[in-house]
């Protein structure tokens, strides 16, 4: 059978709009009538599976994040997200060590962002209410990444604006000329500060990630330095700051009457845990096939682009019991916010952080905080969801 008429056979007419404002309820359709389904307006096949995701993101000899053509390796360069096989190992080995307890992260995390988030509310305690995602969630994310990367000698603001920036490029699929000049910038920007950082430290090394990467044993690249703090600075920013959100959401509306008196760390990864099942920040991970191949019962030849959709696996009936309740008490707890497999996030263990250190400063500093009722509440997004705008009273 021909790839058109495959398509045409496994086609689900899918409005991007019913997607960014609530994709669950078609989630839940395509998992019982059509688990791989074409979606003509992603250009792409939808696995909706728990199963099914799972069995894409750990067999990459079948499904392959090298793609091609590939938009992000168009977008961003060549990183370790659009390579496999000893390649992309070999980055991954050198370039997560800094984010990880035993790294430059550990000593941040211990020392440093309780303060960042801390200095944040002081500037709106006495106000008695806050849109969180900008005067709080934005910040501290940002400022995180920045800290860990040794970008200190910009502003969190210019950092925050450098992330825009290269996401508008990420976002310009129609090849808008205004995203594309907004992004040429952002990028050209980036590129001049990370080589002036890079040709810094390589004189004078100092604690931060991009030190270590510059060291002679780590065999990067200037260029592949570059790329993937470029990648990061395009996910590490946008997921912790949605979490952040989303964490203090859920900590307002689904634990009402029943708090704990003193919430320690093991309380917090598994509450932020069952947020981030829940309420996934990432919606797909993007694969082509390496051969022919089948899934969810349908023959796919080689070449066809998949996107293996988190948000939906993580709410999958045939894998979670109440997929749609909030159960802080889980007793599966394989959830694939953070994907699984060779390109499983690389900044897992500071984003938890993040989330944990800002959900529980903020909440500890303003105990009688709650939603503001008054105002509108949007959450929204398929492949990147969180709230637009949190607002809180106290
Ligand atoms: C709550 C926070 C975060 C979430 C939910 C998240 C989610 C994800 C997901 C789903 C992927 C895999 C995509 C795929 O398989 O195609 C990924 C990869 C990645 N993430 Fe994160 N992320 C978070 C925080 C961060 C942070 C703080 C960084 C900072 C550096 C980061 C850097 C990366 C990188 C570099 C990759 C590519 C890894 C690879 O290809 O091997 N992420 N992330």
């Amino acid at each position: 059978m021909t790839s058109e008429t495959l398509r045409k056979q496994y086609a689900e007419d899918i409005p991007l709009a019913e997607l960014e404002a609530d994709p669950y309820p078609i989630f839940r359709r395509l998992q019982a009538e059509k688990p791989l389904a074409w979606v003509e307006n992603l250009g792409m096949w939808l696995a909706t599976r728990y199963e099914d995701v799972v069995h894409v993101l750990k067999h990459p000899e079948l499904f392959t994040a090298e793609t091609e053509p590939s938009f992000l390796a168009d977008v961003l360069g060549v990183s370790m997200l659009t390579l496999e096989g000893e390649e992309a190992r070999r980055i991954k080995r050198a370039m997560q060590p800094p984010f990880t307890a035993g790294g430059r992260a550990k000593g941040f995390v211990r020392d440093e962002l309780a303060a960042i988030a801390h200095a944040r509310v002081d500037e709106f305690i006495a106000d008695g209410a806050v849109e969180l995602m900008t005067r709080y969630a934005e910040p501290v994310s940002t400022a995180s990444l920045k800290r860990v990367l040794g970008l200190d000698h910009i502003s969190t603001q210019k950092m925050w604006d450098l992330c825009q920036g290269v996401c508008a490029g990420l976002a310009n699929f129609e090849g808008n000329p205004e995203l594309d000049a907004v992004y040429q910038a952002a990028k050209a920007e980036l590129e001049e500060i990370l080589r002036a950082k890079i040709a810094e430290v390589r004189s004078a090394p100092d604690e931060s990630a991009i030190s270590y990467y510059v060291e002679p044993g780590r065999g990067l690249s200037d260029q592949e330095i570059i790329n993937n703090v470029r990648l990061m600075i395009s996910g590490g920013i946008n997921e912790p700051r949605d979490g952040i959100g989303m964490v203090v959401y859920a900590y307002l509306t689904h634990l009402q009457g029943s708090r704990p008196a003193n919430p320690d760390r093991a309380f917090w990864l598994k509450f932020i845990n069952e947020v981030l099942r829940l309420y996934s920040p990432v919606g797909t991970a993007a694969r082509m096939t390496t051969q022919a191949t089948t899934l969810a019962g349908v023959e796919l030849p080689k070449g066809e682009f998949i996107a293996g959709c988190l948000s939906a696996a993580n709410r999958d009936p045939g894998f979670w019991t109440d997929p749609d309740e909030f159960i802080i008490d889980r007793t599966q707890k394989d959830h694939v916010a953070f994907s699984q497999g060779q390109h499983r996030c690389l900044g897992l263990w500071l984003g938890l952080n993040e989330i944990l250190v800002g959900a529980s400063v903020l909440l500890e500093r303003i105990p009688q905080l709650r939603l503001d009722d008054s105002q509108p509440l949007k959450i929204s997004g398929f492949e990147f969801r969180g709230p637009k705008t949190l607002h809180l009273a106290w």
